[in-house]
C-alpha cells in the first residue's frame, strides 16, 4: 500500500512534527508500506526524491510525480501538529478526494483544537471536571475587572487554538495579567484564561481498533519548570516523565474509564492524548485537554506509553493504518 506521511505544517511546531514523523516513517514496516514523506509549509507542498530533488504535490489528487511515475496514496500518515493537520483543515480537505487518513475527523479535529469550545462539550458529559474559565476576543475589548471577578489567580493565559504550550503564561499577581494575554494574543485571535488547578499532571494515550476503545499507560509529568511549557517539553532532563504514572489503583481505573468515555463521546479516531490535572486538595480529576494529534518524536510520551504497554512501535502503527485501509 501506498501512504502519504505528511510532516510540516503552518505552526511554531513545525520542528515538532518532524521528528513525529521521523519516528513514524523508521517505524512503518517496508514490506508492507510504500511510504512516501510529504512536508508542507504555508508556501508549499512538497516530496523530497531519492536524489536530494523536490517535487511539488499536485493538489488536485493530492499526488506526486516521481521521475515520469504518477502516484497516488492509498492512505495518507498526518504528522502535523497545529494547523493544518490537526485543526481539521487537512483533514476537509483529503476527505473532499476520500483518502482515508489516520487521526480524528476534520470537525473533530477542529472542535477539540479549539480548546474553549472543546471545553463546553466535554463539560456537557459530565465525565470530569473543568476549570473555571473566560475567553477573551482580539477584536473586542476586555475588561480586567470582569477577568478577576470570574476567576481566582493563579490563572494560566493560552492561545485558544495552540500546541506545544506556545505562548501560555502562569499568572500568579495581578499586574501580569495584560502581558500575559498580549502573549497569548500574539500566537492567536482568541485567548483562554483558567483557573490553575494545584496538583499532579497526568496523560494518558488513547486509540481504537475495530470499534473498541483502549488505552495506554499513564504518564505522570513532573516538571522542573513552573509549568510544562515549550523548554519543559522538550528539552532533556528538565521533565520527569513516568510512565506508568506511580498513582494508585483507583485513579488510574478514574484515568482510564474516563479517558475512553471522553474519546467516546467526542468520536475520535485514531491515537490522541489526553492531559488531566489530579487535583491534590480533592483527589479529582480535572480535564485539560484533548490533542488529536501527539508529540511523537523518539523520546515523547506517546512512544513511551506504546513501549510501557508491551508493544512495539511498528505493530503500533501499523494496526492504525490497517484500521483505515480496512
Ligand atoms: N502539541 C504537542 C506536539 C503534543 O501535544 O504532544
Ligand atoms: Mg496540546
Amino acid at each position: 500500500k501506498k501512504i502519504a506521511l505528511v510532516a510540516g505544517g503552518y505552526s511554531g511546531e513545525y520542528v515538532i512534527s518532524i521528528g513525529t514523523a521521523q519516528t513514524i516513517e523508521k517505524n512503518l514496516d517496508p514490506e508492507r508500506f510504500e511510504v512516501y514523506k510529504i512536508i508542507i509549509n504555508a508556501e508549499a507542498w512538497w516530496h523530497e526524491t531519492a536524489d536530494g530533488g523536490k517535487v511539488n504535490v499536485d493538489k488536485n489528487d493530492f499526488s506526486i510525480t516521481v521521475d515520469g511515475r504518477h502516484i497516488t496514496f492509498d492512505a495518507v500518515f498526518i504528522a502535523v501538529h497545529g494547523s493544518p493537520g490537526e485543526d481539521g483543515k487537512l483533514q476537509g480537505y483529503l476527505d473532499m478526494l476520500r483518502i482515508p487518513y489516520t487521526t480524528c475527523n476534520s470537525i473533530v479535529s477542529a472542535l477539540t483544537f479549539n480548546k474553549s469550545f472543546c471545553n463546553k462539550v466535554v463539560k456537557d458529559h459530565h465525565i470530569v471536571n473543568i476549570a473555571n474559565s473566560v475567553v477573551l476576543y482580539k477584536h473586542a475589548s476586555y475588561s480586567l475587572g470582569a477577568v478577576f471577578e470570574q476567576l481566582k489567580l493563579p490563572v494560566f493565559v493560552k492561545p485558544n487554538e495552540s500546541g506545544s504550550s506556545l505562548g501560555v503564561s502562569k499568572v500568579t499577581a495581578p499586574e501580569q495579567l495584560v502581558g500575559a494575554i498580549e502573549k497569548a494574543f500574539s500566537e492567536d485571535s482568541q485567548v483562554l484564561i483558567e483557573e490553575f488547578i494545584g496538583g499532579r499532571e497526568l496523560t494518558i494515550g488513547v486509540y481504537s481498533l475495530k470499534g473498541q476503545v483502549y488505552t495506554l499507560p499513564a504518564t505522570e509529568i513532573v516538571s522542573k519548570n513552573e509549568f510544562f511549557d515549550y523548554e519543559a517539553k522538550y528539552t532533556v532532563g528538565v521533565t520527569n516523565e513516568i510512565t506508568p504514572a506511580p498513582v494508585d489503583s483507583h485513579i488510574s481505573g478514574q484515568l482510564n474509564r474516563k479517558a475512553e468515555a471522553i474519546y467516546q463521546q467526542l468520536n475520535c479516531r485514531g491515537v490522541v492524548r489526553m492531559d488531566f490535572i489530579l487535583e491534590e486538595k480533592t483527589n479529582e480529576l480535572y480535564f485539560l485537554e484533548v490533542n488529536t494529534m501527539p508529540g511523537q518524536s523518539e523520546n515523547s510520551i506517546v512512544p513511551q506509553q506504546v513501549r510501557a504497554a508491551g508493544m512495539d512501535l511498528e505493530t503500533f502503527y501499523g494496526n492504525l493504518l490497517d484500521e483505515i485501509l480496512a
